[in-house]
C-alpha cells in the first residue's frame, strides 16, 4: 500500500482499464475505505451497489445517459469497460449527504491509488439517475429506502496512465495570515 500523501499526490482519473476482475480481498478493502470516511453527526448513512462491469443495469444507465444527453454513438461508456462499479446512494432528507459522498468516494479513490489501481469518479449519470427512471434504478441497484444516487466509481487495473493535474496555489489559496 503506497503511504497516503504519495496517494494523493500521484492519484489520477483513469479513463481505460483492463479485464483483470478485482480479488474479493480487494473490493472489501475499498469499500471498507468508504465507509471509514467521516459523516456529518456521524450518520454513517452512505450505501454502496458493488457492481460488476457486465451488469446490465449498467448498460441501462448508460442508455438513459445517452437518450437525454442526445448522444447516439458515444466513444466509451460511462465507466470506460472497468471491471467493477461502485454506486454511492444517501438518504435523499439528509442535508449532508452529498458532502458524505464526497468524501466516501475519495477515500476509495486514494485507497484504490494506494493499492496500484486506477479510477474514475464519475457524476456524468447524475441526470439519468434522478430523472424519470429514478425509482426504477434505485430499486434496480438495492437502494435503501428513501436513498437517491450521489456518485459513483469506477475501479479496476489501469490500462491507461495519465499525469496528475496540476494545482495552482495563487489562484485558489488566500492566507489571511500575514507570514504564511
Ligand atoms: C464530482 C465529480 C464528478 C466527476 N464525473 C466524471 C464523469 O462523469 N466522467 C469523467 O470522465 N470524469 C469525471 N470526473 C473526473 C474529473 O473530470 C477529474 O477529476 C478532473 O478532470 C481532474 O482530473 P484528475 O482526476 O485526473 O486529477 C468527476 C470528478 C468529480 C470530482
Amino acid at each position: 500500500m503506497k503511504e497516503t500523501g504519495k496517494a494523493i499526490e500521484e492519484r489520477s482519473s483513469t479513463r481505460g482499464y483492463t479485464q483483470q476482475k478485482l480479488a474479493k480481498e480487494t473490493l472489501d478493502t475499498l469499500i471498507r475505505a468508504g465507509l471509514q470516511a467521516p459523516t456529518a453527526a456521524n450518520k454513517q448513512e452512505i450505501h454502496i451497489t458493488a457492481a460488476d462491469g457486465s451488469e446490465p443495469i449498467l448498460q441501462e444507465i448508460e442508455a438513459e445517459k445517452n437518450r437525454l444527453r442526445e448522444i447516439s454513438d458515444p466513444a466509451s461508456n460511462f465507466y470506460y469497460d472497468a471491471p467493477t462499479v461502485l454506486i454511492l446512494s444517501g438518504d435523499s432528507d439528509f442535508v449532508w449527504s452529498d458532502v458524505d459522498a464526497g468524501i466516501a468516494v475519495e477515500n476509495i479513490a486514494l485507497a484504490a491509488e494506494g493499492l496500484g489501481l486506477g479510477s474514475l469518479i464519475i457524476g456524468c449519470i447524475r441526470d439519468a439517475m434522478l430523472g424519470e427512471k429514478k425509482e426504477y434504478f434505485a430499486e434496480a441497484l438495492k437502494f435503501p429506502k428513501g436513498y437517491e444516487f450521489k456518485i459513483a466509481i469506477a475501479l479496476g487495473y489501469k490500462a491507461v496512465s495519465k499525469e496528475p493535474h496540476e494545482i495552482d496555489l495563487a489562484k485558489n489559496v488566500t492566507c489571511l495570515s500575514q507570514d504564511s
